[in-house]
């Protein structure tokens, strides 16, 4: 039978306990050991930083220094092997737990060694050890996999910070080559600068929803709220858009008369994405319909549309971040699938609900609702407004 050997490092003054300890784990029937025997304090360091052993076993007197303090330095020095302290019967009172505290793994005391239980202690210690540095690897894993992931979230929150600055200058000159531009004179330079306002409009979009879900995911995503007229936004988004599309007709139906309190351009920011979305994702069609409603605690709103629609089995995705459908037919829009995300996110924090109802091949149909009032106060607005500034 191949008995595993188990080496161990013996630091002990008294030969005759060395002799002793020898004699028993030598009746030990199923282990094999190999003593290295250390007599002194210092020797016994050195052959412990060496390392060449499995366990170390040292006593607790050793001349005039104790063997405790030869556990706390060798600890200190990164020390990692097994630490079994030998005590005497006369060595007095809570050595043990002294032991123990300054990183000995167990104690056992000199009249008690007998085969069995120093074959356990010696066995425990080492696969005790063995198991808390497994779990000491893992825990600092797990530690460096959050340090990367939070370095990573702050990188990219930086990058989209510094595409922003270039990307408000490049759309102040667009505009301005538009308003420069005298009718009747050159045509063609009046529609590069539309072009040119239109894709840094494009631009700025996703990056502003990329720039939303690090705030989103950093727990940082911020509210200014106030009492706004809900008809009057609805109507501004429309307006917004319209010259956005040729193709599609925007209808408005009903309204609502009232004033709600919220953070007025985050909620335009989830009705500016549910009618982008019906103008990208049904190019063929040539109607969206915005219903609104109140029924005097709550608004409504849906946007809806005639096109491909959103099959059953995806609905309850379109709302995770980064999802996009596969269509070929509009693989050619632009958006990184952050959207609806962002708006679950917005309405969500204005206690509101957002839903889905679609049926494939003809159209989908985004809704909302947001109570028309809840528990505010000022000053979180106030706070929101100074922490958003400091992101
Ligand atoms: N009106 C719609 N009709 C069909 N599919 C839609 C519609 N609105 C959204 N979707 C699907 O949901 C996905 C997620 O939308 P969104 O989060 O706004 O991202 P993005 O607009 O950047 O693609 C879209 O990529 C599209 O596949
Ligand atoms: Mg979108």
């Amino acid at each position: 039978m191949d008995r595993h050997l188990t080496r161990i490092l013996l630091i002990e003054d008294d030969e005759e306990d060395y002799i002793l300890l020898q004699k028993l784990l030598a009746k030990i029937p199923a282990a094999r050991y190999d003593v290295q025997w250390e007599r002194t304090y210092e020797d016994g360091l050195a052959q412990m930083l060496a390392g060449e052993h499995d366990i170390c076993m040292l006593d607790y007197m050793l001349g005039e220094h104790n063997g405790i303090d030869l556990i706390r330095i060798a600890r200190s020095l990164d020390y990692i092997r097994p630490i079994v302290l030998l005590t005497g019967a006369s060595d007095g009172d809570e050595i043990d737990i002294q032991a123990l505290q300054a990183g000995a793994d167990d104690y056992i005391t000199k009249g008690q060694m007998q085969g069995e239980l120093l074959q356990r202690v010696i066995r425990y210690a080492i696969e005790r050890k063995k198991a808390e540095i497994e779990r000491e690897k893992l825990l600092s894993e797990q530690f460096a996999t959050r340090e990367l992931e939070k370095r990573r979230s702050e990188f990219i929150s930086m990058v989209v910070h510094e595409l922003k600055t270039p990307l408000t200058s490049l759309k102040g000159y667009a505009q301005l080559l538009r308003k420069r531009y005298v009718p009747g004179t050159n045509e063609q330079i009046a529609r590069l600068a539309e072009r040119m306002d239109s894709q840094v409009n494009k631009l700025t979009g996703l990056v502003d929803d990329f720039l939303d879900v690090t705030r989103i995911t950093a727990g940082k995503l911020q509210f200014r709220e106030e009492y706004f007229e809900f008809d009057a936004l609805v109507n501004e988004i429309i307006e917004e858009l319209r010259p956005t599309t040729e193709r599609h007709t925007i209808c408005r139906e009903g309204t609502t008369g009232q004033t709600i309190w919220g953070d007025r351009i985050r909620i335009g920011q989830v009705i500016t994405n549910f009618l982008s979305n019906a103008i990208k994702y049904a190019p063929e069609t040539d109607r969206i319909l915005v219903k609104t409603s109140s029924d005097g605690s709550t608004v409504t709103l849906s946007v809806q549309d005639f096109g491909p629609g959103v099959p059953e089995e995806e609905q309850a995705n379109v709302f995770s971040p980064f999802y996009r459908l596969e269509d070929l037919r509009t693989s050619t829009a632009s958006g990184l699938g952050l959207g609806l995300h962002i708006a679950a996110e917005i309405i969500r924090r204005q206690e509101g609900q957002i839903w889905l109802e679609s049926e494939e091949g003809k159209g989908a149909t985004f809704s909302f609702t947001l109570p028309l009032d809840r528990e505010h106060s000022t000053l979180l607005g106030d706070e929101a407004d100074s922490v958003e500034q400091a992101t």
